[in-house]
């Protein structure tokens, strides 16, 4: 379902295909949902539902933003005002915060940080300007382990001014669940820490748009952009796509020189990671080529089943496709930056002795069984009393990240978007990131503009990570 939050309408994936082949089908989606001038808000009702990932499979129960998964997609075009009201419907506080976009820090939706949880029954307005296109996506801040593993999450695309010359855009948002045999979400595991000290939560299942391997229309040779989202709880995603010449054109919502993929490789997303694809479908009308999920025993995660008789064009497109920048600023570590270094520990094979937590010291195994935390940023688990670090707003932060545990993390900054500057493992690129992904052992040294005053969140986006300790924030003070 799509929300166009300019016209306020509802579009089912069926009335976007009926759209679509009206217009020729070569048009743009985005063009298609033509608009009249934001006014109501977009409605996010978080509540109970009951998805079928399987046709003929048992209902699974969740919690989705209008009881759906993912819930709706919303577009706007950049610079637009966004005006969204979450409804809480779940029985537990609840906030939503807006992955990626670079918001007034009043708009985070960090519960206890930079707003009060939003109470069951209540509601509350999110209003904010989206400054840089790109595919960002929204989920809950608080409980977030739970709230968002059952379902609690949605795109969020901010169209760039000129869209790009594709034919059509697809998105694919990936989810893993664990199910019981029954099919409900199992949600025991959730409540011991095996998986927190360990790599998280790894499900059992995988769904694209909340469906078990979705067939995708296309056509022979059409050119599609495709917005691909990582809404797992902890699996790092490694993606191939069979039949198709694939480059990366969007990391994390900021555009990037265009970069194939080989046609063997893989592209790596971790947890709460986007990319924007562009993929031009190279097999015969009739064909039909796969998206493959390889991190562990490969998995056909959808496909695209080309029409019969049909060809967008003979031969393929080759012109790369290249995206705006975005208004962000690089840091200039020539102006005097703040360097912060940040030792990240703890989890299961850890060195770490202890850590504090709310201001006691405890030794790994009281910190476990008291306050079922098992990794520390800087000998703190989950320090969210003082930031852990002030800096006037207008100054470049450089922090250099050790990774002194057994285990890989998806380190994730609120409000601003980070470069990579040194890694000791994989190759350093000249992308803007709101989410690295640092190895097991790794050292990694990141940058920013510190331009945007307010409280933000940095922690690791595997959930049971971050519930157990890894999640910090830091300060930008109005110069
Ligand atoms: Cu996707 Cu702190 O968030
Ligand atoms: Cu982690």
């Amino acid at each position: 379902m799509t929300l166009d939050v300019r016209s306020g309408a509802f579009l089912t994936r069926r009335s976007i295909m009926v759209a679509a082949a009206a217009l020729g089908g070569a048009a743009l989606l985005p063009r298609g949902l033509k608009a009249r001038a934001a006014g109501d808000p977009v409605s996010l009702e978080a509540k109970p539902g009951e998805a079928r990932f399987l046709p003929q499979g048992p209902a699974t129960p969740v919690w989705g933003y209008g009881g759906s998964v993912p819930g709706p997609e919303i577009r706007v075009r950049q610079g637009a005002d966004v005006l969204a009201r979450l409804t809480n419907g779940i029985g537990e506080p609840t906030t939503i915060h807006w992955h990626g976009i670079r918001i007034d820090n009043a708009m985070d939706g960090v519960a206890h940080l930079t707003q009060h949880p939003v109470m069951p029954g209540q509601s509350f307005d999110y209003r904010f300007k989206a400054p840089d296109a790109g595919t960002f996506w929204y989920h809950p801040h608080a409980h977030q382990v739970m709230q968002q593993d059952r379902g609690l999450y949605g795109l969020l695309i901010v169209e760039e001014p000129e869209p790009a010359a594709v034919d059509r855009e697809v998105s694919l948002v990936i989810d893993d669940w664990r199910l019981d045999a029954d099919g409900a979400i199992e949600t025991r595991s959730l409540e011991h820490l095996f998986d927190a000290a360990h790599a998280g939560r790894i499900g059992n299942l995988l769904t694209v748009n909340g469906r078990v391997a979705p067939e995708l229309p296309a056509r022979a040779g059409e050119r599609l952009r495709v917005r691909l989202c990582n809404a797992c709880n902890a699996r790092v995603l490694e993606l191939t796509f069979e039949e198709a010449r694939a480059q990366v054109v969007a990391v994390d919502g900021q555009p990037i020189a265009p970069e194939p993929l080989p046609g063997d490789g893989t592209l790596v997303v971790p947890p709460s990671g986007r990319a924007d694809l562009v993929l031009d479908m190279a097999g015969g009308p009739g064909s039909r080529a796969a998206v493959k999920e390889v991190s562990r025993q490969p998995v056909s995660l959808a496909h695209f089943a080309l029409a019969e008789g049909e060809r967008a064009r003979d031969k393929l497109l080759d012109a790369p496709v290249s995206l705006p920048r975005n208004p962000v600023r690089a840091p200039d570590l020539g102006q005097d930056p703040l360097v912060f270094a940040l030792l990240m520990e703890g989890g299961a094979m850890s060195r770490m002795a202890g850590a504090r937590f709310k201001g006691e010291y405890h030794s790994l195994r009281e910190l476990a069984q008291k306050h079922r935390m098992v990794w520390a940023f800087n000998g703190k688990a989950n320090n969210h009393s003082e930031p852990m670090l002030t800096v006037a707003a207008g100054r470049p932060v450089v922090i250099e990240m050790v990774n002194d545990t057994a285990w890989p993390h998806a380190m994730h900054i609120h409000g601003h978007h980070m470069l990579v500057t040194a890694r000791t493992r994989g190759a350093v690129k000249p992308w803007f990131r709101d989410t690295v992904l640092m190895e097991a052992r790794e050292e990694m040294t990141v940058a920013f503009l510190a331009d945007n005053p307010g409280k933000w969140m940095l922690h690791c986006h595997m959930l049971e990570h971050q519930m157990a300790g890894m999640s910090a924030y830091f300060e930008v003070t109005r110069s």
